[in-house]
């Protein structure tokens, strides 16, 4: 096992070390920057059902329908075609209306998730067309799907999700990317610029993983914190849902992630001295609402936690903590944000003592419902 773990203390940290190339991976041989196009099988061979679907519905489970969320707006942005996300234990209990003008998406890492399955199944009796996004390579969700795109992220051990929520988030970005193109939504400039942006990601994660020392002393200052709320907008609002689900997953710290602006309809009653915040506030999209959101919560005495794009400066003024992401176009900056929030939930449950790879009552994959 130790071999296995190529050095790092636990699986989880390697996987997150590993998003730069497992990224590379994932977009090797489909994203053709060069030529200024995206190549994917699966969706060549069926474009014609994503430019003419009315609306597109994604069905997951956990930190994949996580990746829905984001890839919702990324969809809706690029494609303007709507997009509805379920979490798949819902949809296939509600008698949904879904027909053959429908693609439905289901996302999951382990390609096993009972629900995901029940819902794929039932989309398919509908006449919906059904693409896969998973990781294991011939597993029962590839199997079940119309088509589909891996992932390829390599193995993940670790019970928390990490390189494969990014590696998801990828994929869902070309399909996007190249439906836009497809419908004729994007300019080829636009389009062309966005490739060369994604290209730049993996470099960008490095980046960020350089706040790792930085990140250990914010976790430090937090680890005894009984409550944490995360919070963020637009594309980075599922981000926050994302990296409060991570504490809990390995801390067993209670942790809510809410949309920056809608904590005024409730979270901010629990906002005092003790309750760390942390804000997804990058130069992009709805920064200067984000601001007067962090103003909000900084009358109320919360402990702020800033994630920023590098060189900010307004949002330092305010924060107990910042910690820096590289810039790049907004539709990708979930791609960067969620790598501190990783990095500060596994050291949070390092320093708690909690098994990492392995916490209470979760499994890596839930086949039973
Ligand atoms: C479990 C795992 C999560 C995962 C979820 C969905 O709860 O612990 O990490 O996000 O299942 O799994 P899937 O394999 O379908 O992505």
């Amino acid at each position: 096992e130790q071999i296995e773990k190529g050095g790092y203390e636990h699986f989880m940290l390697k996987e997150i070390y590993e998003q730069p190339s497992a990224i590379v991976d994932t977009y090797r041989g489909r994203m053709l920057v060069d030529k200024g196009m995206v190549r994917m099988a699966g969706m060549d061979d069926n474009i014609e059902r994503f430019v003419n679907a009315k609306r597109i519905l994604i069905v997951a489970c956990g930190t994949s329908w996580h990746a829905g969320l984001v890839a919702e707006y990324i969809f809706e942005d690029f494609a303007r075609v709507p997009v509805e996300v379920e979490y798949a234990s819902e949809f296939r209990y509600r008698n949904p209306i879904i027909d053959e003008n429908d693609v439905v998406i289901a996302i999951s890492q382990s390609g096993e998730t009972a629900d995901t399955m029940a819902a794929i199944k039932l989309a398919k009796s509908k006449g919906a067309f059904v693409f896969g996004v998973c990781n294991v390579v011939g597993s029962s969700i590839s199997r079940e799907t119309h088509a589909g795109a891996y992932t390829h992220a390599g193995p993940e051990i670790g019970v928390a999700s990490t390189k494969a929520f990014t590696t998801q988030i990828t994929v869902l970005s070309l399909m996007a990317l190249k439906l836009a193109k497809a419908k004729g939504n994007m300019s080829n400039t636009d389009f062309h610029y966005h490739l060369q942006e994604l290209d730049l990601i993996p470099g960008k994660i490095k980046k960020a993983l350089e706040a790792n020392e930085h990140i250990k002393e914010v976790a430090k200052k937090y680890m005894n914190a009984a409550n944490f709320l995360y919070l963020g907008r637009g594309f980075n609002f599922p981000v926050a849902l994302e990296g409060a689900l991570k504490l809990k997953e390995i801390s067993y710290i209670h942790a809510e992630g809410y949309p920056a602006a809608e904590m005024k309809h409730g979270p901010i009653a629990l906002i005092d001295e003790n309750m760390p915040v942390v804000v997804i506030a990058t130069k992009k999209g709805h920064y200067e609402k984000v601001v007067s959101n962090i103003q909000e919560i900084k009358s109320r005495e919360a402990r702020i936690i800033g994630i920023v794009t590098e060189g900010d400066t307004d949002v330092r003024s305010m924060s107990d903590y910042v910690i820096e992401v590289p810039d790049t176009v907004e539709a990708f900056t979930p791609l960067l944000t969620t790598i501190p929030l990783q990095l500060l939930s596994y050291h949070i449950a390092v320093m708690l003592g909690k098994n990492v790879d392995q916490p209470r009552n979760l499994a890596k994959s839930v086949t039973v419902e």
